[in-house]
């Protein structure tokens, strides 16, 4: 027979046992560390088994600290439990950074609800959206019961359509005849209810449930779990367990990145034809995350933000470090020059630099200068593993002459 390219996988042995358990939309059947956040919720929701209206509630933390996770297993015990009661608990979920306005939200809710006598779905565009809110509530009166709605994402939508949708679903039960409706809105953003109408936030904001960051050791514990069901036995090499942690851990308590970190590196010492994870593994693993996230930010900067970030690193490649913006700029200049762009004025490229700044790619730190004032110290900080003259020169083809151009710097700093 011929030879075939996945031959010599098949000899291979895998690492992995189950490489599922791995992945961001596995659902785990144990929660560890999140038994507050659990009871809280779960007391709260337990009122819906008696036919009431729970409170609703708004839930916060940073991304990977389980909000998702830890709503969608308390709605899945809340199923199990009203059909073993025969009660009427449904709860209905909807990413609102996928399904992200007030129209779609609606929608996704209403044919979510659909019968199947009733042949009629409400169309994604066309109808005015108080025809949907009203055929919502006539759905949700026709099935009886009550309605947990999960808006995850929720910050995403607010800042993008405003408020109105929270306003309106708060209100559900003031139009409910006979079923009975709780909203949970989940946001990443700790900030997220200053955007709301004073009346949407209290509404909303009857219970509060904050997720803080995990810390080393839980991200230990979390990972440890699922490594155990995900892995073959004596894969995972000492120290990286603890490696993952904690790098996940120094990135804001993300059990995401954790898990990434976990199942990266065992891919690639499975790549490798080792049958051992190593810290080594880890590390070439965190340098492909990081690389993943810049890349996209590198390519998708608007021109004149990619010009400054070059005379930022047009200076620090003729070996200036801690550059001023006034010398930022006498480069920009020139590399519009280079590349026929109009500059802008220099308070522009300040602002610029902020968002450069904002962004990760550099740092810009203010210092005084005594009786001169105040200056900024500005330095790139993209990590080794990134070129970010390739990259942007990849975006836009036309930077290329901004990179191979010659150009007068200031003599001394
Ligand atoms: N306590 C935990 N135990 C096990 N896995 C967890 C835990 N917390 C989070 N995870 C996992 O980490 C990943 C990110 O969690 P997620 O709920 O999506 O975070 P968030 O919604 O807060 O951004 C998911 O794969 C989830 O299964
Ligand atoms: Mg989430």
């Amino acid at each position: 027979m011929k030879e075939n390219i996945f031959d010599k996988f098949m000899s291979q042995k895998t690492l992995f046992k189950n490489k599922e358990i791995l992945r961001h939309d596995h659902r785990p059947n144990h929660l560890p560390h999140r038994n507050t956040e659990v009871e809280k919720m779960s007391y709260n929701l337990w009122e819906a088994l008696k036919g009431h209206i729970p409170s609703n509630m708004t839930v916060y933390g940073v991304t990977g600290a389980g909000k998702t996770a830890v709503t969608d297993y308390i709605c899945h015990h809340l199923k199990v439990k009203g059909e073993a009661i025969g009660r009427q608990v449904e709860s209905i979920m909807v990413n609102c950074r996928q399904i992200d306005t007030q129209y779609r939200v609606l929608t996704h809710i209403g044919n979510m609800l659909l019968e199947d006598y009733e042949n009629e779905e409400i169309p994604f565009t066309g109808w005015p959206t108080d025809r949907v809110f009203k055929e919502l509530v006539r759905r949700m009166d026709a099935r009886g019961g009550v309605f947990i709605v999960v808006l995850d994402e929720i910050d995403h939508l607010v800042r993008k359509a405003g408020d109105d949708l929270l306003y309106n679903l708060t209100s559900l039960n003031s139009s409910l005849k006979s079923a009975r409706a709780c909203v949970i809105g989940i946001s990443n953003d700790l900030k997220f209810t200053d955007f709301l109408d004073p009346r949407v936030r209290s509404r909303l904001g009857q219970l509060d449930v904050l997720f803080r960051p995990y810390d080393a050791e839980q991200l230990q514990d979390i990972l440890r779990k699922r490594a155990d069901l995900a892995l073959e036995a004596d894969v995972v090499g000492p120290g990286v367990i603890e490696l993952c942690a904690a790098l996940a851990a120094q990135e804001h308590g993300d059990a995401r990145c954790a898990l990434d970190l976990l199942r990266i590196s065992t891919e690639k010492a499975e790549f490798a034809g080792e049958l051992r994870v190593n810290q080594g593994h880890v590390r070439a693993a965190q340098s492909q995350v990081e690389a993943d996230q810049m890349n996209p930010v590198l390519a998708t900067l608007p021109t004149q933000q990619k010009l400054v970030l070059a005379a930022i690193l047009l200076n620090e490649k003729n070996g200036l470090r801690n550059v001023p913006t006034g010398q930022v700029y006498d480069i920009y200049r020139q590399a519009c020059q280079h590349i026929r762009q109009n500059p802008l004025t220099q308070r522009r490229i300040s602002g610029l630099i902020s968002n450069l700044d904002m962004l990760g790619l550099i740092t810009a730190r203010t210092v005084s200068k005594g009786r001169y004032g105040r200056s900024k110290e500005i330095n790139s900080c993209i990590p080794a593993n990134v070129n970010p003259v390739e990259i942007m020169t990849a975006a836009e083809e036309d930077l290329a002459s901004v990179f191979n151009s010659a150009y007068k710097h200031q003599s001394s700093l």
